[in-house]
């Protein structure tokens, strides 16, 4: 079972995973070693800290090994993507990627004869979901009658979250006024809208949330590129209202949310990042107990 998307992930595959993280980070001694002897493969042509850390911390407490290959370090930018993956899964019992296109992560899919994470690409950002699930699950207890309303650009991380919490029974709204375009996926979204969970608006009403959720509205890639800073200032124009601030807390008694890094004084203000209602840091914490339990299943799914 490959974890590229979460689309082909059913609802018990969702919740029984979160609820392997939260067994882990309860007791980690008791999966330590689960993994003896095997290797994760890692590969990233994009920056990673969160990703890159909880993938090879949780790798290696659970007995195993992680080899990080930097894309520019390889003969992958020189090769055929789907024969560098074939080589690269003769060598290791899984490999999570971290791509700038989706299509890539298919191809290398393809190649791989061992299962392949997403470690996030254009479109998707299925390993930060799960995570952001179990952060969800340690403060309600439950997914039943939770609403999480996302806010800012539609993007990769709103892709995942929207799959994960219409199939683990989380109501979702997406305050979403921007699409980043390689995140456009009809099939998502209809998906998503079958299961009378999710809706999307332009209309920042934070009243009923118990979870507000942003991200950054530029892409990591895009950030610093001059070529991309008329686009980015016209963002910043049309997404200043919906940044989470102060006076938007006022109007609820929501967590906050964000996947990190994030971008002070943009989508989140500087004081509500460092306020006891955001839950960033867990979520980023959470990510090693997730990616314990990604492995394991990916690698070992007897065991657990
Ligand atoms: N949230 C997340 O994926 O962080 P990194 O980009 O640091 O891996």
């Amino acid at each position: 079972m490959d974890l590229l998307t979460l689309k082909t992930w059913s609802a018990d595959d969702i919740l029984s995973t979160v609820e392997l993280g939260l067994a882990v980070k309860k007791n980690p001694q008791h999966y330590a070693g689960r993994l003896n002897g095997q290797t994760l493969a890692m590969l990233f042509q994009k920056t990673s800290t969160r990703t890159r850390m909880s993938f090879e911390v949780g790798m290696r407490q659970l007995g195993g090994q992680a080899v990080v290959l930097n894309w520019m370090e390889t003969q992958f930018a020189l090769a055929d993507l789907r024969d560098e993956a074939q080589v690269l899964s003769r060598y290791a019992d899984v490999i999570m990627a971290r791509m700038l296109k989706h299509e890539d992560l298919l191809c290398l899919s393809a190649g791989s004869e061992v299962p392949v994470i997403n470690g996030c690409c254009d479109r998707y950002h299925p390993c930060q979901a799960l995570g952001d699930l179990m952060s969800i699950l340690e403060v309600r207890g439950a997914f039943e009658g939770v609403h999480m309303v996302y806010v800012g650009m539609w993007n990769n991380m709103c892709n995942s979250l929207v799959v994960a919490c219409t199939k683990a029974g989380v109501r979702i709204t997406a305050v979403t006024p921007e699409v980043n375009e390689p995140s456009e996926d009809p099939e998502l979204v209809a998906a998503a809208r079958a299961t009378g969970l999710f809706d999307q608006t332009c209309d920042l009403d934070v009243t009923d949330a118990d979870f507000i959720y942003t991200d950054t509205w530029v892409d990591m890639e895009f950030l610093d590129n001059p070529e991309f800073a008329t686009e980015k200032e016209r963002r910043v124009q049309v997404l200043a209202p919906y940044q989470i601030n102060g006076d938007l807390l006022k109007k609820t008694d929501a967590y906050v949310m964000h996947c990190l890094p994030a971008h002070k004084g943009y989508e989140v203000t500087d004081e509500v990042m460092a306020s006891d209602r955001c839950i960033a840091v867990d979520q980023a914490e959470n990510r090693l107990h997730i990616q314990k339990a990604v492995l394991m299943r990916m690698i070992a799914p007897e065991s657990v």
